[in-house]
């Protein structure tokens, strides 16, 4: 039987049940700071939620693609972007599904809890999708977490180390940073790691 977790409706439910403790209420300091420091391109935001993020790198210029599998997620990104008065393209899918189209067309993924949302069974897969998407040399920004919860405590959100994540990245791409960031939101410091791959 398939992992629920795996499902849009395991999610819509998280959203309808008001179950969305990941929720920021706002953007992450640690995109905004990325927003203005990145050269500008076309970025995929992938498990976007509310979309905090995607609109935050719409506004300053890069041509954004936000991707959630749940109608809540999609439709409150809408409606962030409308408020913002940003053009952010959605796309209601699973990650795992994408569209051939949207291919090796992105200079960007950016990922903020969604990898930990993922059935830890599904981590190569997710690095093959992301992979996919990305122009050659393309970035994958992963600001990923939680660092301070084991595996085997269960999820979602499930732990990551950085041995593992350099487990799973080091094959097919090129670490380009990595940071503990200090500008993290008060309850995630230490909590989180900012990682910046390049497609090899
Ligand atoms: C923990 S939330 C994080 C949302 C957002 N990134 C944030 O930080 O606020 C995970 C999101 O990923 C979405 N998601 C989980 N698995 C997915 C999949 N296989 N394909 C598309 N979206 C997925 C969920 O619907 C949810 O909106």
């Amino acid at each position: 039987m398939e992992d629920p977790v795996n499902t849009p409706e395991f999610w819509e439910a998280c959203y309808e049940s008001e179950m969305d403790g990941w929720d920021l209420g706002g953007p992450t300091p640690i995109f905004q700071r990325l927003a203005t420091e990145l050269p500008k391109g076309r970025i995929c935001v992938i498990g976007c939620g509310r979309g905090y993020d995607a609109v935050t790198f719409a506004k300053q210029g890069f041509d954004v693609t936000a991707v959630d599998f749940t109608s809540n997620a999609i439709s409150a990104t809408r409606l962030n972007a409308e408020d913002a008065n940003v053009n952010v393209t959605l796309i209601k899918a699973d990650i795992f599904d994408l569209p051939e189209d949207i291919h090796y067309s992105f200079d960007y993924v950016m990922e903020y809890t969604c990898f930990c949302a993922i059935s830890p069974l599904r981590r190569f897969e997710y690095d093959r999708v992301v992979w996919q998407l990305l122009k050659p040399s393309g970035k994958l920004v992963g600001l990923f977490l939680p660092l301070d919860k084991e595996l085997d405590e269960g999820g979602p959100p499930w732990g990551v180390t950085k041995s593992e994540l350099h487990k799973v990245f080091g094959l097919h791409w090129n670490l380009v940073s990595e940071e503990m960031p200090r500008d993290s939101i008060s309850k995630r410091v230490d909590r989180e790691t900012l990682m910046i791959w390049e497609k090899k």
